[in-house]
């Protein structure tokens, strides 16, 4: 990653991540800091732009969101203030008394458990960085991402398969590359059952999950189920890989489903594509499913099925419609401004 050094006006891309491995529990609000490891692949396609601007003269920072046919608005009051504070921490961060204008785009669905926030705060600290004419390695730019509050976002500042360990010190919890993206293709086709924003939040979800009954139970597998998943990406094993990450999402629902108030993130088309992808396997096609924080289900496949996964769930009365994407890369600095 090239990590900003122009100074005054910067724009950048990040991409979301679909975990394979969930975070899910939070052990320091403050520093963002999760109860337990994490593991990733970073997409390719589902991505966020952000722009970012030194303001001179005492303005306050402005957010302002860009949509589709390149029109500026001012961003959702709850968005703004979560992209101010990430702003205002930076600056601090970096010695510097400025306020900013950012705009934001992001080319898929927000909030609909698709990892927005991750893309969204990747790029919004990539861009402030740069505006900031700061240089960072990538481990500081995912402790200062993951500082934003979207934890996983940590996870987004590496391309292919990222690993965010749990500890143990305190501020230094970054994302680690465990492979990059050319070293294994693999495809993920999101199944969209339903493109709005979810009505409970991931950090509503992180502090309910030790209220589950299952919680504690999860924490005991979750070793054993981690270094599967490594030994998988290591190995390219799609066999392996597969039921691990299926049985890691279905059991994050469960904690969420069994949480004290419980949080139902799966609708009805989020079971007609997981029973989709266990008719596909029958027929001997290798996919396999995962969800984050919402309804909507990433099918997990080689490039060869990628286009019979897609025909299949595509034709499903629930699927509103089919992203095709597949790992990819870290954040890139852009020439282009959304303003
Ligand atoms: O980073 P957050 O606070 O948006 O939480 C992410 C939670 C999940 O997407 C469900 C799991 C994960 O590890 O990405």
């Amino acid at each position: 990653m090239s990590a900003g050094s122009r100074g005054g006006k910067a724009t950048a891309a990040a991409a979301a991540n679909i975990a394979f491995i969930k975070y899910w529990g939070i052990r320091d609000e403050a520093l963002v800091l999760p109860v337990n490891p994490s593991i990733s692949m970073t997409l390719r396609s589902c991505r966020s732009l952000c722009t970012a601007e030194l303001l001179a003269g005492d303005r306050p920072t402005e957010v302002l969101l860009r949509g589709d046919g390149g029109e500026l608005a001012p961003a959702p009051e709850a968005f703004a203030r979560g992209v101010e504070a990430q702003v205002e921490r930076l600056c601090e961060w970096a010695g510097e008394a400025v306020s900013m204008r950012i705009a934001a785009h992001n080319s898929f669905p927000t909030g609909a458990g698709l990892a927005s926030s991750a893309a969204g705060f990747t790029a919004l600290t990539v861009a402030v960085v740069g505006a900031l004419g700061r240089q960072v390695e990538p481990r500081e730019m995912s402790v200062l991402a993951r500082l934003s509050g979207s934890g996983s976002a940590a996870r987004s500042v590496f391309g292919g398969y990222v690993e965010w360990p749990a500890g143990p010190s305190d501020d230094a919890g970054h994302g680690v590359q465990l492979a990059p993206p050319e070293y294994w293709q693999l495809c993920n086709v999101i199944a969209i059952v339903d493109p709005t924003p979810k009505s409970v939040s991931s950090r509503a979800g992180h502090r309910a999950a030790p209220t589950s009954p299952y919680y504690e139970r999860r924490q005991r597998d979750l070793p054993g189920r981690l270094e599967v998943v490594r030994r998988a990406i290591a190995a390219r094993d799609l066999g392996l890989l597969g039921p691990a990450i299926e049985e890691d999402a279905i059991e994050l629902h469960l904690v969420a489903m069994s949480s004290r108030p419980p949080i139902f993130y799966w609708q009805a088309g989020t079971l007609a594509v997981l029973e989709a992808a266990r008719r596909l396997r029958a027929d001997g096609v290798e996919v396999y499913c995962t969800i984050d924080a919402g309804p909507n289900v990433h099918l997990i496949c080689g490039p060869d099925d990628e286009a019979a996964v897609a025909a299949t769930v595509e034709t499903l009365d629930h699927v509103r419609y089919v992203i095709r994407d597949g790992v990819g890369g870290p954040p890139t600095l852009e020439d282009e401004h959304l303003f």
